[in-house]
Formats: structure tokens, C-alpha cells, sequence
């Protein structure tokens, strides 16, 4: 068995800066992944990170396009942390060494984005997630952070009380890919998912093989509810052979979306007629689909986007990336033609539920990134929100380690709390109340009763009635 004071399942952006952060707290902590962690999917963000750093920009206006863009279903509280802290995210990175594309000043640029009043997204060119893996692998590299890479995470280790919020999750399980070898990983302060998205449920998606939802299934096994899981996001510039993604960058720098008719139906058709290619992901998909279903799809099945215009020089500046994917997947020349794009799942919004610290309602069990629903991103995550929320909502352990089952490891100093947290408002932990009740298989593993209590509603958990 290896114990540590906290596991990190995961290793792309979201579990790298957990990690970080756990780590700055004084505590021992591993990351356990079954890839490498430059290998994760947060390598395949393109765009970039949206923050308010620029005089004529406020982080308020940032919280209210975010919140629009998510249809008003966000979580106030949440959505204002966020645009609160993202600049200083951005800015710490910036001091890790991250390449920012920038002006001729030096100043890092910012280009506008779908959903967006202000051009606030950041990027290093076309490969912003790459390089920000880099960047923050390069910080675990330096604090001697352990890690884990090829081991496949099974399942959680959680105390088996009836009820949930009674529980508590002391470690996981996990396969060594290359021996076989299974292992226990001890966590005296808790465990945190950070195992990114789902989108291997699709058909076609631009999420990696990779992407199968792993630590939804694992927190829900442990009785953790999982919200929003109707929220999925289709972006609408994805290659039609392979869902490999097209940057909404390419919009944000002016490209443009013609139909079969070679119209630009975004304004012609009257789908946004103040924002065109840059309204919100949800409204430019429905459109493409529309376009398509309507007969004015080119063979039936796609629009095309181009970027011509632009010029060689601007692309080969901001938008390379583009230029070899294009070309590799579709063999199609972006300096020369327009691109085929059609809508594929991107993004859950949904997860497993969690506060702004990622607590859930077991005890020292933790969810960060796409996999965790803090409840940012409502109907409709903006395009650029998830790099800043996987910033920005690292979990810090608590600094007292849960109740534990066994007695605690006596080398470990209790870490002080988290400096960024201090002067945030407590919340307190999530409760499990809208989790049926789970009686254990035959197996010993817990499972949801597909019956469960709330069929006779209480008058006074009106949510918890719904849900059921
Ligand atoms: O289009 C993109 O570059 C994707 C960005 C995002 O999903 O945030």
C-alpha cells in the first residue's frame, strides 16, 4: 500500500494544479493517472483562458457573460469567484514560464471569443492546453511531486455507511497497466477526481479515447451525486471524419461559416443577428444543424468555415495548429480553402457535485475540472471558461484529515490552511440528500437502489422531489 496525504486521480490541468496547490499546503501528495500527465486530453484545448485583465474589462462583466452564456443557470456565488480570481490564475502562470502569444508591446494577448463583450481569452497560439500542461507539469517536476503514470484507478476506498454524508473516503484502488499489479493508495486527507470529461459516450466528440468518465462513475459508486449530467456541450467546429476540434480561436480572429449555398447563414439566416460566428457555442450548433436539416448542408452533413482571409501571415502567427490539423485529418489546406466543420460533443457541464473547495458530501472526497460541477457553467459552458475553472477551483484539502479508520500517519504535519481560501466565504460541504439510498450488490460494492425512498416526497425538500 502507498499512503500519502493526498491522492490526485488525474493528471491533466485540473489534477496538475490541485496538485500544486495541495502541495503548497505542506502535504505529501501523489498523482495517480492512466496517462502521462502531458499526455492528457488538456492537451487538446485550443483556445485559451479567459480572464479580465485589461483596462475597459472587469471581472464583472466577464461574471455576467458567463452567467448569460449559461442560460442563467449557474451558481451565482460560483460564477463570482471565478471571474474574481482568474486574472490572478493567469498571472501565475504567466510566472511559471507559460508562452503567451503576445503584443509587439509584451503585453499577453487577448482575442475575443464566442459569448464574450471584451476580448479576454488569453492563448499561446493555437495549443494553449498543451502548453499549459507543460508549464504546470514542469512545477510538479520541480516540487518533487510523486507520480503515478499508467495506473489505471478502479474504484475508491469509502467507509460503507448507510447514508452517504456519513461516509468517508480514505484512498482508492488502482492497476498498474504495465505489471498488472493492483495497489492500494492511502490518502490521510483526502482524495480528489480529477479525471476530466465523458465525451466517449458520443459518437463523435473531440474528447480523447481517453475521456470515459471514469471518476463521475467512481463518486457516484460512493454515493455522490452527480448534477447536470443533461448539460452537454456541442461545439460547432469540429472535423466531420474524426471530431478532431477547430478552435473557436478561428472565430474569435474572424473566420467565417458559410452553408452550401454560401451564405453566411449566421446573419443571412437570422440565427445572431449581433453576434454571427461569436454567439454562444449552443446557438452557432443549433444553427449548423439547422443549416444541414434544412437541405443547405454541403453533402448533407456539414458547413464549411474559412479562414482565407485572414492571411498567411496571421495564421501561421496565431492559428498554425490549425493549418497541420486541417490538413492531416481532412486533407484540406487552410491557406487555400475553407474547412468542413460540424458539431460534436466538447463538454460536460455537469459532474460530480461540489462546493468552490470541490468537497463533496463524502468526507475527503474531492472533484476538480470538467469531471466536478461546481455549477459555473449552467446549460452552456463560454468557450475559454475551463481552463480558468480548473484554475482557479483546485481543491486544498482540509487541513484536518477526515475521521480516520486508521490511526494517522504520525509523520504528518497538519498543513496550514489554503492562503487563497482564507477570505472566502465558508461553504460549507454538499449534502448527499439527492442521492437515493444505496443498499450494497452481492459484490459488497455499493449501487443505487433503483428504488429509492424519495418516491414519497417530503413537502419541505421540494429539490430533492424533482431529482427524483
Ligand atoms: O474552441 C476552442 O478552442 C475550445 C475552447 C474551449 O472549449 O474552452
Amino acid at each position: 500500500m502507498y499512503e500519502y496525504d493526498v491522492i490526485v486521480v488525474g493528471a491533466g490541468g485540473a489534477g496538475l494544479r490541485a496538485a500544486i496547490a495541495a502541495h503548497e499546503e505542506g502535504a505529501d501528495v501523489a498523482l495517480v493517472t492512466k496517462l502521462h500527465p502531458v499526455r492528457s486530453h488538456t492537451g487538446a484545448a485550443e483556445g485559451g483562458i479567459n480572464a479580465a485583465l485589461r483596462e475597459g474589462d472587469d471581472w464583472e462583466l466577464h461574471a455576467y457573460d458567463t452567467m448569460k452564456g449559461a442560460d442563467y443557470l449557474s451558481d451565482a456565488p460560483a460564477v463570482d469567484t471565478f471571474a474574481k480570481d482568474a486574472p490572478k490564475e493567469v498571472v501565475q502562470l504567466e510566472h511559471w514560464g507559460m508562452p503567451f502569444s503576445r503584443e509587439d508591446d509584451g503585453r499577453v494577448s487577448q482575442r475575443p471569443f464566442g459569448g464574450l463583450s471584451f476580448p479576454r481569452t488569453t492563448y499561446a497560439g493555437a495549443e494553449t492546453g498543451h502548453h499549459l500542461l507543460h508549464t504546470m507539469y514542469e512545477q510538479v517536476v520541480k516540487r518533487g511531486i510523486d507520480v503515478f503514470d499508467e495506473w489505471y484507478v478502479m474504484n475508491l476506498a469509502v467507509t460503507d455507511e448507510d447514508d452517504p454524508e456519513e461516509r468517508t473516503c480514505h484512498g482508492c484502488v488502482a492497476y498498474d497497466i504495465k505489471s498488472g499489479e493492483v495497489e492500494g493508495f492511502r490518502a490521510q486527507n483526502g482524495v480528489i477526481l480529477a479525471t476530466g470529461g465523458l465525451g466517449q459516450v458520443y459518437d463523435h466528440t473531440t474528447n480523447a479515447v481517453a475521456n470515459t468518465g471514469d471518476g463521475a462513475a467512481m463518486a457516484y459508486r460512493a454515493g455522490v451525486p452527480l448534477e447536470d449530467m443533461e448539460m452537454i456541450q456541442f461545439h460547432p467546429t469540429t472535423l466531420p471524419s474524426t471530431g478532431v476540434l477547430i478552435s473557436e480561436g478561428v472565430r474569435g480572429e474572424g473566420g467565417i461559416l458559410y452553408n452550401d449555398n454560401e451564405e453566411r447563414f449566421m446573419f443571412e439566416h437570422g440565427y445572431a443577428n449581433n453576434d454571427g460566428e461569436l454567439a454562444s457555442r449552443d446557438v452557432v450548433s443549433r444553427a449548423e444543424l439547422t443549416e444541414v436539416n434544412e437541405g443547405r448542408g454541403i453533402e448533407d452533413e456539414y458547413v464549411h468555415l474559412d479562414m482565407r482571409h485572414l492571411g498567411e501571415e496571421r495564421i501561421l502567427d496565431r492559428l498554425e495548429n490549425i493549418l497541420h490539423l486541417a490538413e492531416d485529418f481532412e486533407g484540406v489546406d487552410g491557406l487555400d480553402e475553407p474547412m468542413p466543420v460540424k458539431p460534436g460533443q466538447h463538454y460536460a457541464m455537469g459532474g460530480i457535485e461540489c462546493n468552490e473547495n470541490g468537497e463533496t458530501c463524502v468526507e475527503g472526497l474531492y472533484a476538480a475540472g470538467e469531471t466536478a460541477c461546481v455549477s459555473l457553467h449552467g446549460a452552456n459552458r463560454l468557450g475559454g471558461n475551463a481552463l480558468p475553472e480548473l484554475l482557479v477551483f483546485a481543491p486544498a484539502p482540509a487541513s484536518t484529515p477526515p475521521a480516520a479508520i486508521w490511526p494517522p500517519r504520525a509523520s504528518t504535519p497538519a498543513p496550514p490552511p489554503r492562503a487563497k481560501l482564507a477570505n472566502s466565504t465558508p461553504r460549507s460541504r454538499p449534502g448527499c440528500w439527492r442521492t437515493p439510498k444505496t443498499t450494497p450488490s452481492r459484490t459488497g460494492v455499493l449501487w443505487p437502489n433503483p428504488n429509492p425512498s424519495c418516491r414519497t416526497p417530503s413537502s419541505a425538500n421540494v429539490t430533492a422531489w424533482r431529482n427524483c
